[in-house]
């Protein structure tokens, strides 16, 4: 079969897909208490894709090129059964790499069940180790200790584990150093991510973001870092070793140094809806097609269509209005 390519000549390699809308964080800056209150309506349950039809679609993805899926959410382990969706997205013939990005309140729970189901990588989201503060972002209540639980119960398990801090200024720029010193000392890969302008809820400004370029002065004033090549084209991170040790750190650039010429990520949201950028304003609604009972040649003649005709290079393009101004997919709901 030919590649299948976008109108920019990026191959479709990744899937993410997200499995449900919920989360049980209100991180500020991405889901505000103020607007995902109570009243907040989330997807029904009968919005949702099925693990039937997330497999059928996978499975589609899979044939066109996608080596690479990866579970989101919302908080992908709110998902009742998660790991039986991973079971059987691991016997998918030609799929070579399965990852979850959770929040991980519920890992140190699931991590074993996750792990005998087959799951290899784990990302969690850690954006302070002070308890205050982290149970300040999360807004939940819940404290670094617990999070820290899962991530060190996923590891000795045997789950390769990353963690993401998402850098925000004014926030919890005072963790950077400490976040990197207790990675660091346990050897585990910690990326930095640039507070992005996702979603339309999360009073995104320019002059709350943190550089790639700001955070590694900071830590430099510490630690020795050396480059480390990228493992695959398209890689979000780009890594770097600290010198005379074998722990990694990463930055994630979206908005200093954007990546979207490498960009081969599609996404598939909860209700069924496909989009080719985190930073979209429509997706393309595969449920309402398999729902009408259509063929898998139709799915994939479909996937082809919309793949063959993407040009997405939000992040190339950001400006103070397409920022601001833009209506895009919240976060919560895409996963990232
Ligand atoms: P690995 O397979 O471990 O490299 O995972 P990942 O880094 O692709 O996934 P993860 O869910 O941990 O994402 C980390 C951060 O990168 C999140 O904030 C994502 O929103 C961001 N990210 C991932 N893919 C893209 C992308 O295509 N564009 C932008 N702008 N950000 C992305
Ligand atoms: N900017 C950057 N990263 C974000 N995340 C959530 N919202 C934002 C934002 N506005 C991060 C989460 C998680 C990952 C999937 O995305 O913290 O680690
Ligand atoms: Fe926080 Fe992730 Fe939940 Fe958003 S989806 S509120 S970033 S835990
Ligand atoms: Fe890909 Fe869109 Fe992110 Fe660019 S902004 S890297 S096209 S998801």
């Amino acid at each position: 079969m030919t590649m299948l390519l976008d109108k920019l000549g990026r191959p479709m390699h990744d899937l993410r897909i997200s499995v449900t809308d919920r989360c049980n964080f209100r991180c500020t800056y991405c889901m505000p208490k103020e607007i995902f209150g109570r009243d907040y309506a989330f997807m029904p349950k009968d919005q949702l894709l099925s693990f039937e039809e997330i497999e059928r679609l996978a499975k589609i993805f899979v044939k066109l090129g996608v080596k690479k899926i990866r579970l989101t959410g919302g908080e992908p382990l709110l998902r009742k059964d998660l790991p039986h969706l991973i079971e059987r997205l691991t016997k998918i013939d030609g799929l070579e790499d399965i990852g979850l990005t959770t929040n991980g309140v519920l890992l140190e729970k699931m991590a074993n069940d996750l792990k005998t189901a087959g799951l290899k990588r784990i990302n969690t989201s850690l954006d302070a180790l002070d308890e205050n503060l982290c149970k300040k972002i999360n807004d939940s209540g819940v404290s670094s200790t617990h999070i820290l639980k899962g991530i060190h119960k996923a590891k000795d398990l045997g789950l390769e584990i990353k963690v993401n801090m998402v850098v925000k200024k004014g926030l919890n720029e005072q963790e950077i150093v400490p976040m990197a010193d207790y990675f660091m000392k346990h050897e585990i890969p910690l990326r930095y991510i640039e507070f992005m302008d996702v979603g339309s809820t999360n009073g995104w400004d320019f002059k709350n973001v943190i550089t790639k370029k700001e955070i590694y002065t900071i830590l430099s004033q510490q630690y020795r870092l050396e480059p480390i090549n990228p493992s695959y084209i398209g890689e979000v991170a780009k890594r770097y070793r600290y010198q005379g040790s074998n722990a990694e750190v990463g930055f994630i650039t979206s908005v200093s140094e954007s990546f979207c010429s490498t960009c081969t990520r599609a996404r598939l949201a909860a209700d069924g809806k496909v989009y080719t950028c985190l930073f979209a304003t429509n997706g393309f609604d595969l449920k309402e097609m398999i729902r009408n009972g259509v063929s898998d040649t139709e799915l994939t003649e479909t996937i082809k269509k919309i793949w063959g005709s993407r040009q997405d290079r939000y992040s190339d393009e950001r400006t103070e209005e397409t920022a601001k101004n833009r209506k895009k997919i919240e976060m919560s709901y895409i996963g990232g």
